[in-house]
């Protein structure tokens, strides 16, 4: 690609040029005349010059629309009197205050892209953030106009009997001809991203909730017929967020009515529109038969995260897309910790770091590494990421850390009551938990500004006759593109020290008069490089360092294997306790790739067995836990910790290693196995999925000791189990055993579930992320099969987003036919769907990390989809940016 050649390629927009809108909409009326095949929108502006701004050119963005006509105070434009390109409508001459009519006709069947207005199923839906309203409408479609909106269906009564819109339902009519209409009105302005609108034949699932000052709030899930009896969870996971959000948060519901529509082709995971929340039906319908324990886990935490933004996003929202984090760091970290109070706190802070390092660290070491607070983007669909929702979660519970509960419950208080209705920034945000804790947090805020994972570096030193451990805490921040360096991250470290017999000691700085209250206290690094000076420490401490992940960084503490297996049985921290679990099978499983590249010998360290066989044998250790504690660290993530990954040796190596482990526990395993199969009906609580959990482990664990036997318990798990957690968990296994039992599973449980997609998906993931040598050829005839369709999302992210992603030796085969195929179906959907091909680009955003052969490979595949003429923004922008990369 000739990337000098900018005169066609789309354009950049940059923090630093924002201005405020120049004209603001006080009303819009939306009158819909639905068609899935046309669509007409009429559009009533109640407009004004914003007394922040100039009188000049009205400008409205616009995409993919059939303009009609448009109206000025009544009076109809004539052609000359307005200029309309493909991108917007520019009306010159405006009075200072003035009503505008805009008829547009859009067309939902033909909308692939699944942005604005369109046909799903037998539904027509919408999705307008971050700039989906501009192909419904011409409009200042940007998150800093807010508007009173009222929204008039009109549809034929039998194809679209439901239709839904922000809300509260005003009125309601038949006309003569089979046509019928409904008027809804949100009295809360907002942005036009949060705009929605719903039509079709659903069945709804009502409830109600009574807030904490006695209002009535009712609650409607709609889903499509055939899914009328998988709404209940999703229901009491919404009920269970209204709840925590006024008890943790003191924030209240602010409508009669919450809907949510579950729909079956979606971009995302769920849509958080102002009082109509849009889900990916993936994310909201569950029964024990057919969902997982992780699907009803996510879609609990999915809920709740869309429940929370209507504080968190909707009432406050983001002045532009650069304070996207604002919204979406803020409410992940408050799904976070409502997930941690609700299930196993422990638990779910490992599943949280676990994701942010292997996805985020790895985003922040890789072309597109970007701030939380990015300061440019070209196309902002690119910019829903790790960094803006995972990073951007930490950066906000370490303010919390640093301020305490209290203090951090204070700072949201002003920051909600302070800039209520109004689109803020990110620096808003710091400042209300500033003034809220007179505190200074000028440094910090550098966590929004510099991208890259800090590294931090420890080193400790025991003085016995002077009783004193000094820890040496050391910062730095790798170059990331466009920030070649860095200035001083202020990193809250939170600290404990185990004596030998694993008990915490005491921790006095040398500068304090009296003894610290507490098991672990949080030290303030804010310069390259600092020492504390611990007292009264009595003998030579183990330090437990980073306690909870207390900050998003990288730890380079060299503890031997030997104070890792102390920890790793001793530390009170349970995270800690994990990671230094984590961190002794990465040195064992990196000490037998070595073994593997220099072809030695292999064997599996006695210290790294002895403590698994503790683990699995202490009673008192939540069964959730001990499952986390077994778990060998991914391949991909085992990748990321080499200078160079080796894809085939760490397969073997991490193969290996749960080969030995599984064959040298095996009666454990057997037991714990046995003792958990006592049946029992599902339930979804913590006890129980962490008891399957542990069940499932066991029986990976007996299923990698390649005795034919145990796939025979597969099998019969399969066939005993009144639920899909267990019944996947038998199939995944047997997935990966070429003979006829496999083929004879997947066909059975096919034609077992083909009527339901949720489960379908599921099918085709566990055949993507096989180990089986001819899976891609598995994938591409599964391409071909009744189960997939190139334009259902979920269908791509289940096969070509698990293979690419989640199968790394197969989609990093060495003769590059895993990058070919990633190629040709990245420019087939970016014909489609520009946002779902730029997410599986995604697949080869750490090419820069393999051996110099597949690196060649992947750039070929780079360089192929960078040569296609007419590429989307979305995907010329991260093809460019890789192939960038150094
Ligand atoms: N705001 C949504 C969320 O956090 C995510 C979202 C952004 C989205 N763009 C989208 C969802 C496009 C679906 C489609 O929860
Ligand atoms: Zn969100």
């Amino acid at each position: 690609m000739d990337l000098s050649s900018t005169e066609q390629s789309p354009k950049m927009t940059l923090l630093a040029n924002y201005q405020v809108p120049r004209y603001l909409v006080d009303e819009a009326l939306l009158h819909f005349d639905l068609d899935k095949a046309k669509t007409r929108v009429i559009s009533t502006l109640k407009m004004r010059l914003n007394p922040a701004s100039e009188a000049g050119d009205c400008v409205f963005d616009g995409d993919s629309l059939d303009l009609i006509s448009v109206k000025l105070n009544g009076k109809s434009l004539a052609d000359s009197e307005y200029k309309v390109d493909s991108k917007s409508l520019i009306i010159p001459n405006v009075p200072e205050q003035f009503e505008l009519e805009i008829i547009t006709e859009i067309h939902p069947d033909q909308n692939t892209a699944l942005e604005g207005l369109y046909h799903s199923g037998r539904l027509l839906c919408t999705q307008c953030e971050a700039e989906g309203f501009r192909r419904i409408t011409y409009y200042p479609d940007r998150p800093d106009v807010m508007t009173v909106f009222t929204v008039t269906i009109v549809a034929d009564a039998k194809q679209w009997p439901v239709m839904l819109s922000n809300g509260n339902l005003e009125e309601q009519g038949q006309f003569n001809d089979g046509r019928h209409w409904v008027r809804w009105h949100d009295p809360h302005p907002k942005p036009s991203y949060l705009f929605a609108l719903v039509a079709g034949d659903l069945y709804c699932q009502q409830d109600h909730f009574t807030t904490m000052s006695g209002r009535e709030v009712t609650l409607r899930i709609y889903v499509d017929p055939e899914n009328k009896h998988k709404c209940d969870h999703a229901l009491v996971s919404l009920k269970q967020s209204m709840k925590w959000d006024e008890e943790v948060y003191g924030r209240e519901y602010d409508l009669d009515v919450f809907m949510i529509v579950a729909v079956n082709d979606f971009n995302m995971g769920a849509m958080e529109n102002k009082g109509l929340n849009i889900f990916n039906a993936a994310c909201v319908l569950a029964t024990p038969e057919t969902a997982t324990d992780d699907d009803f886990y996510t879609i609990q935490s999915i809920v709740a995260h869309e429940y929370f933004h209507n504080w968190s996003g909707n009432r406050v929202t983001c002045r532009d897309w650069f304070q996207l984090s604002l919204k979406e760091g803020f409410t992940v970290m408050r799904d976070q910790s409502f997930s941690a109070d609700l299930n196993s706190a422990a638990v779910q802070r490992i599943d949280d770091v676990n994701g942010l390092r292997s996805m985020q660290f790895a985003e922040d070491a890789g072309p597109m590494a970007h701030p939380v607070r990015p300061n440019s983007y070209i196309e902002i669909s690119n910019f829903y990421t790790v960094t803006i929702y995972e990073k951007g979660a930490e950066v906000v519970r370490m303010i919390k850390t640093l301020v305490g509960d209290k203090g951090f419950r204070k700072g949201t208080d002003l920051y909600f009551d302070r800039h209520d209705g109004q689109a803020v920034t990110t620096d808003d945000f710091v400042k209300a938990i500033e003034d809220a804790n007179s505190i200074d947090l000028s440094q910090f805020k550098r966590w929004y500004e510099q991208a890259g994972t800090p590294e931090l570096t420890v080193n400790t030193q025991y003085d016995p006759v002077q009783q004193r451990f000094s820890l040496t805490l050391r910062q730095s921040c790798p170059a990331t593109p466009g920030q070649e360096t860095k200035l001083d991250f202020h990193i809250p470290v939170a600290v404990g020290l185990l004596d030998s017999d694993g008990n915490n000691m005491p921790m006095q700085l040398a500068q304090e008069k009296t003894a610290y209250d507490g098991d672990t206290r949080v030290l303030s690094l804010t310069e390259t490089e600092q020492t504390f000076e611990f007292i009264h420490v009595s003998e030579e401490p183990v330090a437990s360092v980073l306690r909870g992940f207390s900050a998003p960084v990288k730890l380079k503490y060299d503890l031997t294997n030997t104070q890792l297996a102390f920890l790793m049985a001793h530390d009170t921290d349970s995270f800690n306790r994990w990671d230094a679990g984590q961190q002794l099978m990465i040195n064992v499983l990196l000490q037998i790739v070595d073994d593997i590249q220099k072809q030695n010998t292999l064997a599996l360290s006695p210290l790294l067995l002895s403590q698994l066989e503790a683990v699995l044998n202490d009673e008192q250790l939540d069964p959730a836990l001990i499952a986390k504690m077994l778990t060998l660290p991914t391949e991909n993530y085992l990748a990321a910790q080499m200078p160079v990954a080796d894809v085939d040796a760490i397969h073997q190596a991490r193969e290996f290693a749960k080969r030995q482990i599984a064959v040298s526990l095996k009666p454990l395993f057997n037991a714990r196995y046995e003792s958990l199969s006592k049946q029992k009906k599902y339930q979804f609580n913590a006890e129980d999925m962490a008891a399957r959990s542990l069940k499932n482990l066991c029986l990976s664990y007996l299923a990698a000791t390649a005795d034919p036997l145990q796939m025979q318990r597969c099998l019969r798990q399969m066939k005993v189990t009144d639920n899909m957690t267990e019944l996947l968990a038998g199939l995944r296994l047997m997935v990966d055993q070429a003979g006829s039992e496999r083929e004879h599973a997947l066909r059975a449980f096919y034609e077992q579930w083909k009527h339901d997609r949720q489960v379908v998906d599921k099918w085709l993931s566990v055949q993507a992320v096989s180990k089986l040598p001819d899976t891609l050829l598995r994938v591409k005839a599964l391409m071909k099969h009744e189960a997939f369709n190139i334009k259902n999302p979920n269908n791509v992210r289940a096969l070509i987003g698990q293979f690419c992603r989640n199968n790394p030796v197969h989609f990093h085969a060495k003769d590059g036919s895993g990058y070919r195929f990633l190629a040709e179906q990245i420019l087939k959907l970016d014909k489609l769907n520009p946002q779902v091909a730029a997410r599986m680009l995604g697949a080869l955003n750490s090419w820069r990390r393999y051996d110099i052969e597949r690196q060649e490979l992947m750039k070929a595949s780079l360089e192929e989809i960078a040569a296609q003429k007419d590429l989307s923004a979305d995907v010329y922008e991260i093809v460019t940016k890789y192939l960038a990369a150094q």
